[in-house]
């Protein structure tokens, strides 16, 4: 079993899923499988972070490219969404875990979306863990968003464009109220950011594991934090800089 140290855990954790496909195809089963068994791993890491005492762990589910695959295999991770709600909204509850998203939600089915809206109210005064789901997600759509919102802002002159600092800038975007990422994982071996938090993870640590996501384990989830604490996060600066700021 890999040891971390209690002390020194990221805030946040977030993880690109990724896998699931291949992993259906592995066992020769239909995609959809792969989907299923991936929401089990998501099962178990939110487990594991919370008794880790993560505070906030994003989770891409789906993204905005993810609506052009074939419409069977949109729809199934629509309905396994709706039955991972359902099956466990009294564990979110029990263990004091808030439920969030960023992305789109209103373009999902109404049912859908009225059920995310419940989850999200219903766990809203949870403190312990954000569980914060990208959902019809895209960075860029979301970057884009925000440039539009302060444009109007300006247009309006509720705000000033010598006043647009980055601080401001990230009060806009679908992560307002949550810390940047301070651990980025992806699963499958692939090394890419499709179109993830491109904002937020301008200082994160990234962690790549040739792992499909239906197989990550508590144990890899470990490993990654383990990994994490090994490393030295600079922002910028110098090593001196910071051994003379210690
Ligand atoms: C990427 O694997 C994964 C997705 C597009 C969907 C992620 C969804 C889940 C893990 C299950 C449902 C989520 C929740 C929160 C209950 P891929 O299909 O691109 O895999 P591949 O690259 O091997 O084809």
């Amino acid at each position: 079993m890999t040891t971390i140290d209690p002390k020194a855990l990221p805030r946040h954790i977030a993880i690109i899923m990724d896998g699931n496909g291949r992993w259906a195809e592995k066992h020769t089963m239909g995609r959809i499988s792969g989907h299923m068994k991936g929401a089990e791993a998501v099962t178990v890491t939110v487990k594991a972070c919370r008794e880790l005492s993560i505070e906030y762990l994003t989770l891409y589910a789906f993204s905005t490219e993810n609506w052009l695959r074939p419409q069977a295999e949109v729809s199934g991770l629509m309905k396994l969404l709706s039955s991972y709600l359902k099956s466990e909204l009294p564990a979110l509850l029990e263990n004091d875990i808030r439920l969030t998203t960023i992305g789109n939600i209103d373009h999902f089915d109404p049912e859908l979306c009225k059920q995310l809206e419940e989850a999200k109210t219903r766990t809203a005064a949870n403190k312990s863990m954000t569980l914060n789901l990208a959902l019809s997600y895209g960075s860029q759509d979301e970057i884009v968003k925000a440039v539009r919102r302060i444009a109007h802002e300006v247009a309006d002159d509720l705000i000033k464009p010598e006043e647009i600092t980055r601080d401001i800038f990230a009060r806009y975007l679908d992560t307002a109220s949550m810390p940047d990422p301070d651990l980025l994982i992806r699963t499958s071996g692939e090394y890419r950011l499709s179109n993830f938090l491109l904002w937020q993870l301008a200082y994160t640590e990234f962690y790549f594991i040739d792992v499909l996501w239906p197989d990550f384990t508590r144990d890899n989830l470990l490993q990654a934090i383990a990994d994490y604490q090994k490393r030295q996060r600079r922002f910028g600066l110098t090593g001196n800089q910071l051994s003379s700021r210690d």
